[in-house]
């Protein structure tokens, strides 16, 4: 029997979707249990690229994609990703849980208004409804994939909760007319479409774990993202930590073997908020043009910056990460000098934790360590000897700093691009 979990350290995008590729060749379900279709996750295979939402990555691999209870679902987003895929000639094997809500037409509509109203302090969301869905399964006011296959109870649903969310969209000025029996009409037709593959995931989760098969958790966004121990409130709104896959998959913590923290070589941060080793000079340019740092959801531009091993240790702290994967180690290739943030000053002490405070954060200076760079790694061979001494070097410096093993190290977006330590 084996369990794992893989989980972003930094603001996401860190590269879980080839991570979790790689290690589903050995996996028998793929398990998404928080996030939504904010995630973005790339999957590499020869020349085909595919930019997955909502579906497990682990599909690719023709291993059975599991969206658990603690997902957010807009069911027209899941239902284009499916055919999408099978136009590509993958028919993914899918199992959705009955109790993952969904995400609703209002509650796009009141991701924007949100967004809008907060002027420059906006958090840069995805505007796909991701927080206003949450909001209202925790005030438990939210529609749950099992009331998708029952017009009757959808419908008893709609009733209470349509003049609710009309009277809010009235109040941010929102000239829209929700329209119950459109609604009604729209989100039965996608129940019918979806109710196959509605099931109690976890009672199948928990069959797999206990028959001895291979499942492998696949978290969305990263840490910095995590409603309570990230950049609140310049988060997302669910929790991206290793504890949130027990919650949001309905497993109990004892099933899980590895937890796999996956390191971008250097940061990146996708909408609003402090980033402490933002680099507003060409080196960040570079590294965003060579890294390719344009969103998979949204296309927006990449913040980036020097890898923080302040946030990755607060990470790996909170979710007991016990083996690292690296990734883009590739796209640091080249340069003079790389650095690598060890600690803050912030009013002149130097901390070595990530405080809760915004202002903190954003007052914090980073103090690096320097390192030599190298030339190029060459992609013809995945031994970790064959890399040049000075990135062996750098990857040696993140394992002793953070106590925690290297277990693959990533040198391009291929399956094959991989280094198995
Ligand atoms: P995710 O959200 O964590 O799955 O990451 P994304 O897919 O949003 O962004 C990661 C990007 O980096 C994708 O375009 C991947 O194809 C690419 N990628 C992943 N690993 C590597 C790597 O080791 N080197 C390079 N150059 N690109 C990588
Ligand atoms: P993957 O899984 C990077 C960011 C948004 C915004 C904040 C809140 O591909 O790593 P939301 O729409 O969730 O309310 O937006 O979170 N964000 C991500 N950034 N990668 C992601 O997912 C993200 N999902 C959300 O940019 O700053
Ligand atoms: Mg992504």
């Amino acid at each position: 029997m084996t369990v794992n979990l893989v989980i972003g350290t930094q603001w996401g995008d860190e590269g879980k979707g080839k991570v979790v590729d790689y290690f589903s060749k050995d996996a028998d379900y793929v398990v998404r249990f928080q996030g939504g279709n904010n995630a973005g996750h790339t999957i590499k295979v020869g020349d085909e690229v595919y930019k997955l939402h909502l579906i497990p990555s682990g599909v690719i691999q023709g291993k059975t994609g599991i969206i658990g209870n603690g997902v957010v679902i807009d069911p027209e987003v899941l239902i284009a990703e499916i055919d999408e895929l099978k136009s590509r000639g993958i028919v993914p094997k899918l199992l959705i849980s009955d109790r993952a809500n969904i995400i609703m037409p209002y509650h796009k509509i009141l991701d924007g208004a949100e967004e809008n109203s907060l002027g420059d302090k906006k958090i840069g969301t995805t505007k796909r409804g991701i927080g206003p869905c949450y909001s209202d399964k925790i005030a438990r006011k939210g529609i749950r994939a099992i009331d998708l296959t029952d017009k009757n109870t959808l419908s008893r649903r709609l009733d209470e909760l349509i003049p609710q969310k009309q009277r809010i969209l009235n109040l941010y000025k929102i000239n829209e007319k929700l329209d119950k029996e459109e609604i009604l009409e729209t989100y039965s037709g996608f129940g019918n479409c979806l109710k196959k593959y509605i099931v109690p995931t976890h009672v199948e989760i928990n069959k797999a774990i206990s028959s001895g098969k291979h499942v492998l958790f696949e978290g969305a966004q990263g840490t910095m993202l995590d409603v309570d121990f990230g950049t609140y409130p310049y988060t997302t709104s669910s929790h991206t930590v290793a504890g949130g896959a027990c919650i949001g998959a309905g497993i109990g913590p004892q099933h899980i073997d590895d937890i796999i923290g996956i390191v971008k070589a250097y940061t990146t941060r996708v909408g609003g908020g402090p980033l402490p080793t933002e680099l507003l000079d060409k080196t960040g340019t570079h590294l965003q043009t060579k890294g390719g740092e344009f969103g998979a959801t949204t296309g927006r531009p990449r913040r980036c910056g020097w890898l923080d091993l302040v946030v990755v240790n607060h990470s790996c702290k909170i979710s007991g990460i016990n083996k690292l994967a690296i990734t883009k180690l590739d796209v640091l290739d080249g340069l003079k000098t790389v650095k690598i943030c060890t600690k803050y000053k912030l009013k002149n002490k130097e901390i070595d934790y990530f405080p809760a405070s915004i202002e903190d954060v954003e007052n914090c200076k980073p103090v690096y360590k320097e390192f030599k760079g190298w030339n190029e790694i060459s992609k013809k061979s995945n031994k970790l000897s064959d890399l040049p001494k000075e990135a062996r070097e750098y990857l040696k410096f993140i394992e002793k700093e953070l106590k925690i093993p290297i277990s693959i190290v990533s040198i391009g977006p291929g399956r094959k691009e991989t280094i198995d330590v």
